[in-house]
């Protein structure tokens, strides 16, 4: 079965072509330049680049592949931008009308879980997820495919919203993240601009720690390179921690052994090398995964290899358009006859 995924819940247009028997064959994205001038996503802007994108791009990825026989389509249906979210459902839905086959609405999240899996050794369930992306800051309970239990989220910013400020903070340009952890690689960790870590539950807060970092600003103007790469170096350091630690108390209260970080945070350098060595002395059994770098932020590789897992394994499609802007994944209900993972 090949299926055309479709992701546009935010800033990136992306499509992929999701094969059932050779794995997945195309993953593109098209990003929007629009938002870095502005040092943030603008939600009007980011809708009407999908609508003057998202067909040439589904056009011209067939044409090339020399593909005429889509057997589904699979979108994201959210969370995410309300108008971003409405214009992938409905050119879904013309597809699908169109070509008459069967259309499917994918949570964002779920597909983020199950990136790390694609073309990819499967984790045996149950498992827990940590989700660390733009948009999201989560702890899941992973206990089957459709069976969440959110465990712990983030009381305000998103971790990749965080990396985003203190990048700013380095004069780095939006989004930050990766370029945080470039700079990163030529810094030393100085104890100094490491705080105290303090995890009473497997809640997320980073309001402490961008204020913390935002008061190292006027040094940052002063200070040279070195000085900035070194600070990029003690904040991924921090974070390293903190992350670990709340992941090590999620395995231990859920008595948990496997741990899936997957968004776009998860492609940091530091955080896929280190994290294992962080929790694998404590943990009996400790396995850990990671999407492929191409695969941890915003793609529609996930989306189309979610819809095949659901649809493969019998669930009864309709074809109502779905919108779901708020959409948690405790509320994912649907019932899968045999399932095909
Ligand atoms: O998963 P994603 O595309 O967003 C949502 O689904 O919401 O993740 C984007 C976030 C941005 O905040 C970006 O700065 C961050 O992921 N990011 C990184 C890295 N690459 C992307 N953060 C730290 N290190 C990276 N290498």
């Amino acid at each position: 079965m090949i299926i055309l995924g479709i992701e546009t819940s935010c800033d990136d247009t992306c499509i992929a072509i999701y094969d059932t028997k050779y794995g997945l064959i195309a993953n593109n994205k098209y990003t929007q330049p629009i938002h870095t001038i502005f040092g943030g996503v603008i939600p009007k802007f980011s809708s009407i680049y999908h609508l003057n994108k998202l067909i040439s791009i589904i056009k011209s990825l067939l044409l090339k592949l020399k593909i005429t026989n889509i057997n589904a389509i699979a979108y994201t249906a959210g969370p995410g931008l309300y108008t971003s979210l409405l214009i992938g459902a409905y050119i879904a839905y013309s597809i699908s009308y169109t070509l008459n086959i069967p259309i499917i609405g994918v949570n964002h999240l779920e597909g983020h879980i199950f990136s790390a899996m694609i073309n990819k050794t499967k984790p045996h369930f149950p498992f827990i997820s940590l989700l660390i992306s733009g948009g999201n800051t989560q702890l899941i309970d992973v206990h089957n495919i459709g069976h969440y239990k959110l465990i712990g989220s983030s009381l305000d910013d998103s971790l990749g919203e965080t990396f985003d400020k203190i990048a700013k903070v380095l004069n780095l340009s939006y989004p930050g993240g990766e370029k945080l952890s470039y700079l990163s690689n030529f810094g030393k960790i100085n104890k100094q601009l490491i705080p105290k870590i303090l995890a009473y539950n497997i809640n997320f807060s980073f309001s402490g720690i961008k204020t913390y970092y935002f008061k190292q600003k006027q040094l940052t103007k002063k200070h040279k390179y070195q000085y900035k790469a070194n600070l990029a170096k003690s904040f991924e350091e921090y974070i390293l921690n903190i992350m670990s630690l709340k992941c090590y108390k999620a395995l231990i209260k859920y008595g948990r052994s496997c741990l899936i970080i997957s968004g776009g945070v998860s492609a940091n350098n530091n955080l896929r090398k280190n994290f294992i060595n962080k929790l694998k002395n404590k943990i009996n059994n400790f396995t850990i995964y990671f999407p492929e770098k191409n695969l941890c932020t915003d793609n529609a590789a996930m989306i189309a290899y979610v819809g095949a897992i659901r649809i493969t394994s019998g669930e009864k499609l309709n074809n109502n358009i779905i919108i779901r802007p708020i959409w948690s994944l405790e509320k994912l209900k649907y019932p899968l006859l045999n399932i095909l993972y």
